[in-house]
């Protein structure tokens, strides 16, 4: 039995075109082949090692952020009648609002009610929305504004704890922080503002918090893949693996090199549709 049901894109179109975060420059050259390959033994990892199973949705072309897919939203609590709901994206720059409609549409034909924020509002899905112990960890301050909360607070009838963001090259709140399916939350501290961190530091017990160093955090290792007591990382993370390995995690590590070139690396490709 797959333990987790996990959304992803493939990169037919995958390409650095544009700068919308400090990692990106459209003059570096990736290697695509390198890249599907790269992003296939992320596939495997997470449906051969980690058990899950992965559904897949259309690449567009023009679209090169596509695959990307932990943006395209936030899954909501199924309503009482059973109906599958999800928070579509709302995304801040015009490269990617392209995506939205393909998003919707895909979520509309597999029976999901879509919910939207307002337009205006920038959001950009599970990316900026994490879900630890019954709250919503949610960010604000490069990619969304903070008003976009409320609306994910009303759609999901649970409490949201507001983050913010200070550093451009931690941009989204999964590349600082990530909770585990065993109830532990890596994260890197000096993503975070002062009070946003003091926040985070009271909500989450010290012993459930495993503190990811800059070098590591600057390799994309707290964009990890929880399934289960097994965890995915685009990356070698001595130190990190260690805190993972002591707390009952099973870590696998892979290559995942042309994506970070986009500013993005493994949980970013995925969107985890079930618990
Ligand atoms: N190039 C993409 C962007 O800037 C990368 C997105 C990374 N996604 C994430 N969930 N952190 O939008």
């Amino acid at each position: 039995m797959p333990s987790a049901s996990i959304l992803m894109v493939p990169p037919t179109f995958f390409s650095v075109d544009y700068a919308i975060n400090p990692w990106m420059n459209p003059n570096t050259a990736v290697d695509t082949a390198l890249a599907l390959t790269q992003w296939q033994g992320l596939k495997q990892t997470l449906s051969t090692q980690c058990h899950a199973s992965v559904l897949e949705v259309p690449a567009v072309e023009g679209l090169p952020d596509m695959v990307f897919v932990a943006n395209a939203a936030i899954i909501m609590p199924l309503l009482a009648s059973g109906q599958k709901r999800v928070l579509l994206a709302r995304f801040f720059n015009e490269e990617r609002q392209g995506e939205e409609g393909y998003f919707q549409q895909w979520f509309e034909k597999q029976g999901y009610l879509v919910e939207k924020s307002p337009a205006h509002l920038p959001f950009e899905g599970a990316g900026e929305a994490l879900a630890w112990n019954g709250f919503w960890f949610a960010s604000y301050g490069q990619r969304a504004v903070r008003e976009a909360h409320s609306w994910l607070a009303y759609y999901s009838g649970q409490p949201v704890i507001s983050l913010e963001l200070v550093d451009p090259k931690f941009y989204h709140l999964d590349v600082a922080f990530c909770p585990t399916d065993l109830g532990y939350v890596l994260y890197y501290p000096a993503a975070f503002s002062s009070d946003s961190l003091a926040l985070l530091e009271v909500i989450i017990p010290p012993e459930k918090r495993l503190i990811v160093p800059q070098a590591e955090a600057l390799q994309f290792a707290c964009n990890a893949v929880s399934v289960g007591n097994h965890i995915v990382l685009p990356c070698d993370a001595p130190i990190l693996s260690q805190q993972l390995e002591a707390t009952g995690h099973t870590v696998h590590s892979v290559d995942y090199s042309e994506f970070i070139k986009a500013g993005g690396a493994t949980k970013c490709s995925t969107l985890r549709l079930t618990l």
